[in-house]
């Protein structure tokens, strides 16, 4: 790899996603009464660019925000950290967000530990090239795995204090009651005097909400509907894709954005690999993602049941997005760590 030193390496912990999870998910969720297929499977190469258009649109206020804060705030943020901490992130560096961060942290420590984990090995690689052109003091060890596996290896490794970073609010994508047990896990895995700093959408209008999922460009129409592109190429599908429409509505009393791929007509699709037709009804709605948005009460509520303490909060100036510290509630299992 060009211009990658000794400064980088990548940790493999030999996780693959297995070929057939995607057909798996794909027969289980078009055969349900409510069709529903999962937005795991959005982040095919194809479906990660459209993600990183969706981050630079004008309605997608989440992005911006979150850089927002970080910029405004890195030194704030920086003078909660103890002395050489580690920076570990929950998938691998997000561009401009993190750099804010490692910039900060390397005003007020000499050298920086930065472990970004991601189940995908390329991606830790396109992201520490441009980590290590810019910073000369830090060093990058990426770990290949998912998120709960690459923590407890990071926590194996690593004994001084570290922060964990979780960005872009993909906390939203999980329901409430799975959010708070994912950070439980994260928790546990954790030493008592880790940190965890997390981005969180808030509950805001739905006449921003909307737009927000249902951009102008047409882009995360694209992004919802190259899952049916993807069961076309990868599981030797016959959807049309004209025949599909994206759609997305703000249910206010959940707090949440659904999104579902719309049928415009009565159709059976054949799915090759899966050896049958699937039928749709004129207006038929497949169920493809969700995303919460938290009030400052939920965030509260979140942190209580996920044993984390809310240590601090910062917003952008328009309050659309929050970052949270979190940390600090000792429980029987991390008493023991040093
Ligand atoms: C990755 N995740 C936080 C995005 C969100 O806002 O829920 C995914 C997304 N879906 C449509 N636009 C963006």
């Amino acid at each position: 790899m060009s211009g990658i030193t000794e400064s980088f390496k990548v940790i493999e912990t030999g996780y693959k996603e297995r070929d057939n999870d995607f057909l798996k998910d794909v027969r289980e969720g078009l055969a349900a009464d409510s069709k529903h297929l999962s937005c795991r499977f959005f982040y095919d190469k194809k479906g990660s660019k459209l993600f990183e258009a969706i981050c630079d649109l004008p309605e997608y206020y989440l992005t911006r925000a979150e850089r927002e804060i970080l910029v405004d705030q890195a030194k704030a943020i920086a003078a909660q950290m103890p002395e050489n901490v580690t920076l570990v992130e929950l998938g691998s560096g997000s561009g401009v967000k993190t750099q804010v961060l490692i910039e900060a942290l390397l005003l007020q420590q000499m050298s920086l530990l930065y472990m970004p984990v991601d189940i995908s090995s390329s991606a830790l690689e396109d992201s520490a090239q441009v980590f290590l052109d810019r910073f000369s003091n830090l060093e990058i060890v990426g770990v290949s795995a998912e998120y709960q596996r690459g923590l407890r290896e990071v926590r194996e490794r690593i004994k001084g204090p570290k922060l964990v970073l979780w960005l872009g609010s993909s906390v939203g994508n999980f329901t409430r009651l799975d959010a708070a047990q994912f950070l439980r896990d994260v928790r546990a895995s954790m030493r008592s005097d880790d940190l965890l700093l997390m981005g969180v959408d808030l509950r805001k209008d739905r006449a921003v909400l909307e737009p927000a999922y249902d951009d102008a460009q047409g882009v995360t129409a694209q992004f919802n509907l190259n899952l049916l592109e993807r069961i076309n190429r990868e599981l030797g599908g016959h959807f049309n894709l004209d025949a599909f429409q994206h759609k997305a509505v703000y249910d206010e009393n959940e707090g949440r954005v659904e999104m579902y791929l719309v049928s415009t007509r009565e159709q059976v699709v054949a799915i090759d690999d899966l050896g049958l037709g699937v039928s749709f009804e004129e207006g038929e709605m497949v169920f493809t993602e969700l995303s919460y948005k938290y009030s400052l009460t939920e965030i509260e509520t979140l942190a209580e049941d996920s044993d984390f303490e809310l240590l601090h909060q910062w917003f952008d100036g328009k309050k659309r997005f929050s970052l949270n510290l979190m940390g600090g509630v000792c429980q029987m299992k991390c008493v023991n760590d040093h």
